[in-house]
């Protein structure tokens, strides 16, 4: 994280620059009462929808979905709806919060590596697509399913064991992945056309090669080999039993600048020159993209409390840290993420780059965003923007030191400059993490509820 960072589009740090400015006027960011907010650019959520569905040929059937966790908030998923998104889901909670938005269960997609017997069984009884993780999961869906036609269409997640990419934990077609049924293990395969021979309503694919350090090649590779495999099932059943590809996501974002690198047209290109016969029209298509629609359209907020020298080094100590960035504290090299330095009235500051360690409000030493960061010297009651944290950040909060969840905002810019507001989530208050003191006890409460 000592690399300096590349400097932003200035439209797109003119933009976020009136957020802020915007923000503090409205007392949306409060150096006493909201020292810390999230916001979403849903302009900007929109055009990256549209840039995914021109990515594909519009003579093909594709359902995209959106992979609820990367933004779980349920305002936000049901904009995502309205924008034509189905979504991807992959625990109960984001099944709840996936209905709260309104998705019709025939355009949803479970996902959870570890489906319970209630999960499967709701999903069955409402439609859900749900894609099978491995061979007990698969007995489970057998029982369920009965003698009878299942309303939900279903599908096998294979593991085509293509390799990982640069962020080992992201990585989910290695060998030895948790992820799918190991389609290269000996005699998976073989057993595997044998499911599908004995399950007529088994009739998908899915294959989610990675999230985020997976290059475009890596992806499309995982994706042939999902679908050589389609066509193996078919050709040994005599049939066209398997019907639809689910791609799964993982398109990687570029934290380094704003630039949208690579693009979902990159990659389709890429889908092409591995797999043609994904082009042909004989396969409906899914799609489970999150951090790609997301992470660019959102930067967090927060204030600076103190600043402090130690052994030479320049210290912010800011209320952003570990509860919001967990990946890039504990996974600095791998979550590396642009910084900027605004004044207590949002207006960005320029002064000459100083290297300093932006801190967490964290009670450990290694609360850091960033160390060493050239930033315009930071001094109390300044600002400081986490930039392309729409995606897996202030949504996937760490509750670190009991600090609440923070506000998360949603915004549009009309053409004369206008910011509008729209609350995605309020802020926690303090009181209410007190609550599960006072709940009811564990006898009135059913497990997993
Ligand atoms: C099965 C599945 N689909 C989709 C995604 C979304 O990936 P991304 O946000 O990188 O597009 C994930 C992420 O972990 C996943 O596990």
């Amino acid at each position: 994280m000592t690399t300096p960072q590349r400097s932003a589009d200035p439209a797109a740090a003119a933009r976020r620059e009136l957020v802020l400015r915007e923000a503090v006027r409205r007392r949306l960011l409060d150096p006493e009462d909201a020292l810390l907010a999230a916001f979403v650019d849903l302009d900007g959520v929109a055009a990256s929808v549209a840039a995914l569905r021109a990515a594909f040929p519009s003579s093909l059937d594709v359902l995209h979905t959106f992979a609820a966790k990367a933004n779980c908030l349920v305002p936000l998923l049901s904009r995502l709806r309205e924008l034509g998104m189905g979504c991807e889901v992959a625990s109960p909670g984001e099944f709840a919060q996936a209905l709260a938005a309104g998705f019709d269960p025939a355009r949803t997609v479970l996902d959870s590596p570890a489906k319970t017997r209630r999960e499967l069984t709701a999903a069955l009884d409402l439609g859900v697509a749900v894609n099978v993780d491995n061979w007990q999961e698969l007995e489970r869906i057998d029982v369920l399913v009965g003698t009878g036609t299942p309303r939900s269409r279903i599908g096998v997640r294979v593991n085509p064991q293509i390799g990982g990419g640069s962020i080992g934990a992201m990585s989910t077609a290695t060998a030895t992945s948790k992820f799918g049924i190991a389609l290269a293990d000996e005699g998976n395969a073989e057993r595997l056309v044998e499911a599908f021979r004995e399950r007529p309503w088994l009739t998908w694919i899915h294959v989610h090669v990675g999230s985020q350090g997976c290059p475009l090649d890596l992806l499309a590779a995982g994706v042939a080999q999902a679908v050589a495999f389609a066509e193996r099932v078919n050709e040994e059943l005599g049939r066209r039993q398997v019907v639809g590809i689910d791609l799964g996501g993982g398109l990687p974002v570029n934290f380094a600048d704003d630039t949208t690198a690579p693009t979902f047209a990159e990659y389709v290109e890429r889908l092409r020159e591995h797999t043609p016969e994904l082009f042909g029209g004989r396969y409906r298509l899914a799609t489970e993209f999150g951090r790609s629609l997301l992470a660019k359209n959102g930067f967090t907020a927060a204030y600076v409390e103190y600043t402090k020298t130690a052994g030479g080094r320049r210290i912010a100590v800011t209320h952003a840290g570990a509860q919001v960035a967990t990946r890039t504290v504990f996974m600095p090299r791998a979550w590396p993420l642009r910084i900027t330095a605004h004044h207590p009235s949002g207006a960005a500051k320029d002064g000459a780059p100083v290297p300093q360690d932006v801190a967490g409000p964290c009670c450990f030493a290694g609360d850091l965003v960033a160390t060493g960061r050239a930033l315009p010297l930071l001094e109390p009651g300044d600002l400081v923007a986490l930039l392309d944290t729409g995606a897996y950040y202030a949504t996937t909060h760490f509750q670190y030191n009991s600090l609440p969840e923070p506000a998360v905002h949603g915004f549009t810019v009309d053409p004369a400059g206008a910011v509008r507001f729209e609350p995605l989530r309020r802020a926690q208050r303090v009181d209410e993490l007190l609550r599960p003191v006072d709940g009811p006890s564990t006898e009135e409460t059913p497990p997993h509820r």
